[in-house]
């Protein structure tokens, strides 16, 4: 190994793990690599319930993909009633914390009873395969059994994050044309309630093809029912039978579509199908986290986001795990929140983001030291890169340096893991996702598709479509190709830069496009900036991601205004709450900074790249050739050195 720092499997660990040694890892890569038909194909078999079998592995017609053509499933079926028949019917199925304290515990025959009612009362809604509901909830079981009884019945869901604003919702409802939002009154967070049918009121004003609005009660606030429109959850669950069976669907049936921030100031709904999907979320369940029979997992990720879809929901479900679900923030009502959690209920996998690790870490040792951690054997981060100073603290501090800590890249887009260490098999280095998945080949390019060599920068690239790859953006599959397929020729591009050491090992250095990463939240500097120049006194914004010390990146606004009068101090806390309203409340900028001009090319682009040296490192050093007026450069930077 070149690096020093290199972290190898304990023999204990590797001796109970599902893949134990690089050897097996090496063998199961080449696998599939070789004859990837016969890999996938079957694992599709073995791993998941088919009504009728598929007769083609794959079919790839590039850059559109079809996995398992000709067969039958539910994802539904295979998260739940599979399980029925076994050992896992009494096994809980979702253990829940809500914020104030409250818990619940689901067996899989529970939840399979809840699946099946909810399925019922959409069923009596006139609800059917094809139709699309949208998903506003807060972190509470019933969000997963919203998504499960729509899938039973192939009804296409959308869950969107309860973070984000009636704004943001209401374009997502118009896009998906859904007929009908499945909301709740509200939610907690830091003990205040996130009024969530508020917002949904605020969004259906403009919302034609939503027929029903689904409520279901959580926090008991004051909300508005529109009559004919608004029904109470419970109400409608009351009568509705508890037998409801699984519509065998298509492999390619549409599960979810997911809004993700792209490059334009419009998120894109990223369509993920039925069985491909299903396959590879289970088999990264094995794979990386090594999930067995007797595990408590927890990932802390929200459901609005494709981590919660993907290792909440479908992925542990389906691999019959026990699977954990908490409400609220991590601090609250205080630091230890995470780790009096693990303590209660022995979690044995924690999965998070390198965002709330950091923010943790500031917050002292004595907090998760006050707590018995020795139930954890495995520690998971996703979601941005881990910075090897974070890496080391949750592997000495939480995982009290017996735990393997599995790297996870993946995206919205990937549907599943990408590139991880399998903890029995691969030695770790603090920083790198190791290795890829079986199935998965990456590559490191330059934009003429050469592979830029070791320890090189380049565009990290996928050379072959894999089960769960995002199938196309809804109604939109000219963006699907040009985003993902045309920028280098025949090749998935990933939008990440990244290199590769002389151990194969991947590092991902961030993306290469307009996007931010916040606290692990993708965000487009579009989006922002068609948020901040809907306001009135705004005349253009320029909008970049600047380095942050907990959350990786934070935003930072480039303002210039309309002729007038302003008190900059109030317009600024002003236009960070706008953002806020407009998008959702993680989007709120860091900094709004008010200049004169922005710099842009003789054709009128505004030049980001230097707005974004001048944040990062307070000077411009690259090529200024093709930039109007260096005189607005000069001001910028010097109004760094005045703050
Ligand atoms: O830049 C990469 C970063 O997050 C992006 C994907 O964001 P999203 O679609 O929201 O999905 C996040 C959760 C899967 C990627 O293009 N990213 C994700 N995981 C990692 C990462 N960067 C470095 N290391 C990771 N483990």
């Amino acid at each position: 190994m070149s690096n020093a720092n290199v972290y190898p499997p304990s023999a204990e660990f590797s001796a109970q793990a599902y893949v134990p040694s690089l050897e097996a890892y090496r063998a199961l890569y080449d696998k599939a690599k070789e004859n990837p038909e016969e890999f996938w194909g079957a694992l599709a078999r073995e791993q998941l319930h088919w009504f009728e079998p598929f007769d083609q592995v794959f079919e790839w017609n590039p850059p559109f993909v079809k996995w398992f053509s000709g067969g039958k499933t539910n994802a539904s079926y295979n998260c739940l009633d599979r399980h029925l028949s076994t050992a896992r019917k009494n096994k809980v199925a979702i253990l829940w914390e809500g914020e104030p304290g409250d818990q619940r515990m689901i067996s899989y025959q529970e939840l399979h009873r809840l699946v099946c009612r909810f399925a019922n009362v959409l069923k009596a809604r006139g609800l059917q395969a094809g139709d699309r509901a949208i998903i506003y909830m807060p972190m509470v079981p019933e969000l997963p059994v919203a998504m499960l009884a729509c899938a039973r019945l192939g009804i296409t869901h959308s869950v969107v994050f309860g973070g984000f604003s009636a704004e943001a919702l209401k374009a997502r409802i118009q896009d998906l044309e859904a007929q009908i939002v499945i909301t709740a009154d509200g939610g907690w967070r830091r003990g205040r309630e996130i009024r969530l049918k508020d917002a949904v009121d605020e969004a259906l004003r403009e919302c034609p093809s939503v027929r029903d609005c689904i409520v279901y009660k959580r926090t008991g606030g004051h909300v508005q029912m529109q009559a004919g429109r608004d029904f109470w959850w419970h109400e409608l669950e009351e009568s509705a039978s508890e037998t409801c069976p699984a519509t065998p669907l298509d492999s390619e049936h549409p599960l979810f579509v997911l809004y993700t921030s792209g490059t334009t100031g419009k998120p894109k709904g990223i369509l993920h199908t039925t069985a491909g999907y299903l396959l590879q979320t289970t088999m990264t369940m094995k794979w990386v986290f090594d999930l067995k029979e007797e595990d408590t997992y927890w990932c802390t990720a929200d459901i609005g986001w494709v981590t919660g879809h993907s290792y909440i929901v479908y992925g542990p479900l389906s691999a019959g795990a026990t699977t954990l679900m908490y409400e609220g923030a991590p601090d609250y009502p205080a630091f230890d929140r995470f780790w009096r959690i693990v303590e209660k209920y022995r979690v044995n996998i924690f999965y998070t983001s390198p965002t709330a690790i950091r923010a943790l870490l500031r917050q002292g040792d004595h907090w998760p030291n006050q707590h018995d951690l020795s139930s954890l054997r495995l520690l998971g981060s996703v979601g941005e890169p881990i910075n090897p100073a974070a890496w080391e603290w949750y592997h000495r501090v939480i995982g009290k340096g017996r735990c393997p800590i599995v790297d996870t890249w993946w995206q919205t887009e990937t549907g599943a893991i990408l590139i991880a260490p399998m903890p029995g098999a691969v030695p770790l280095k603090p920083g790198s996702g190791t290795l890829p998945m079986p199935g998965i080949l990456p590559e490191i390019v330059d934009l003429d598709g050469k592979p830029v060599g070791e320890n090189k920068e380049g565009f990290l690239v996928i050379q072959r479509p894999w089960p769960s790859m995002l199938r196309t953006i809804w109604r939109d599959p000219q963006r699907y190709k040009e985003q993902y397929w045309g920028k280098v020729s025949g090749v998935y591009f990933t939008g990440d830069a990244a290199r590769r050491d002389s151990d194969g090992y991947y590092w991902i250095l961030g993306r290469v496009d307009d996007v931010m990463n916040v606290s692990g939240h993708r965000l487009s500097t579009m989006e922002v900036e068609s948020a901040l120049v809907r306001h009135p006194a705004v005349a253009e914004a320029a909008v970049v991601g600047k380095p942050h010390e907990i959350t990786g990146q934070a935003v930072c606004c480039f303002v210039t205004l309309k002729k007038g009068d302003y008190d900059h101090e109030a317009l600024g806390k002003e236009l960070r709450q706008w953002v806020a309203h407009e998008i959702g409340a993680f989007a709120r900028p860091e900094e709004i900074r008010f200049t004169e001009a922005l710099p842009k090319t003789r054709s009128g682009k505004i030049m980001r790249r230097l707005l974004r040296e001048i944040v990062t490192s307070h000077t411009v050093t690259g090529d200024v050739t093709t930039l109007e007026d260096m005189g607005v450069i000069t001001k910028l930077a010097a109004q760094h050195d005045e703050d």
